[in-house]
């Protein structure tokens, strides 16, 4: 027996489809390629492609059920870290490491920008640090693709776990990331060049955190300098989640560093 949930989701589809079909007085050959479009999508999805995600992405959609999903944590008075899009590129299990660890390979690394990112995870509340709290993060290498997308970098690379202390701190060793193109050879990429729009995300690292008795976090932070802050192909940026690489010296590993704390909200 269908729940309420589905029969209202349904109906609402169905009268909103009907009406985008009336309103724009939709023919049958061009409902027909938004068909074969769908299919094209499915087919080229698999354990590392997620086509339908990056096609709702480029419409906004992730964005708003972002948005929707998360308004109340984000509206209150000293907020907890918004949340960002999840995006297609998240994996699970990646290696957990101990604080101060380094997730670049040893090539990949001589390559970009090396950045000594650290904080403290602390309830937005209280302002108690959260010891124990898992900091997954994963960001792209310079050539702008994630490890799943690239057979040059090793498995799990520019992917860590880390377990916060016990005043709440973090830290761990990444790359300053570069703007880059999301996958542009399929649907999404037609439907992007359909309406003359770029492919590019501007910089960004990715999280997810959490914690017991806190709410899970899933988010992004985005690199000030960077092309496309103002133009996300995904509409992911929000003001809050912009940070700044401060040139870093006296640590042999590192040419920048990236001070960023992160509040939770308990549930
Ligand atoms: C999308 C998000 C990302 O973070 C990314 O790296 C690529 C694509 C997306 O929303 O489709
Ligand atoms: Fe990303």
């Amino acid at each position: 027996k269908a729940s309420p949930r589905v029969r209202q989701l349904t109906a609402s589809l169905i009268q909103h489809l009907h009406d985008f079909a009336r309103e724009n007085e939709l023919t049958v050959d061009e409902w027909m390629e938004g068909v074969e479009l769908m299919n094209a999508a499915g087919r080229m999805s698999d354990s590392k492609r997620n086509e339908g995600q990056l096609l709702c992405d480029i419409l906004g959609l992730e964005s708003l059920v972002d948005e929707i999903t998360y308004k109340l944590a984000a509206s209150a008075p000293d907020h907890p870290t918004a949340t960002a899009i999840l995006g297609p590129f998240y994996r699970h299990n990646a290696p957990l490491l101990p604080n101060g660890a380094c997730i670049v390979s040893p090539e990949i690394n001589a390559q970009g920008d090396r950045t000594w990112m650290h904080g403290t995870v602390t309830d937005f509340v209280t302002g108690k640090p959260i010891e124990g709290a898992v900091v997954d993060v994963w960001h792209t290498a310079p050539n702008g693709l994630y490890e799943q997308q690239d057979p040059e970098q090793p498995e799990m690379n520019l992917r860590g776990r880390f377990r916060t202390g016990k005043e709440g701190e973090y830290g761990f060793y990444c790359l300053r990331p570069v703007p880059y193109p999301i996958p542009y050879d399929g649907p999404a990429g037609k439907v992007l060049k359909a309406l003359d729009r770029h492919p590019y995300r501007p910089a960004h690292i990715h999280f997810l955190l959490s914690a017991p008795g806190y709410k899970p976090i899933v988010t992004q932070i985005f690199d000030r300098q960077s092309k496309y802050i103002d133009d996300d192909a995904v509409f992911a940026v929000k003001d809050s989640l912009i940070v700044d690489f401060v040139p870093y010296q006296g640590d042999p590993k590192a040419d920048f560093e990236l001070p960023y704390d992160f509040k939770m909200a308990s549930f």
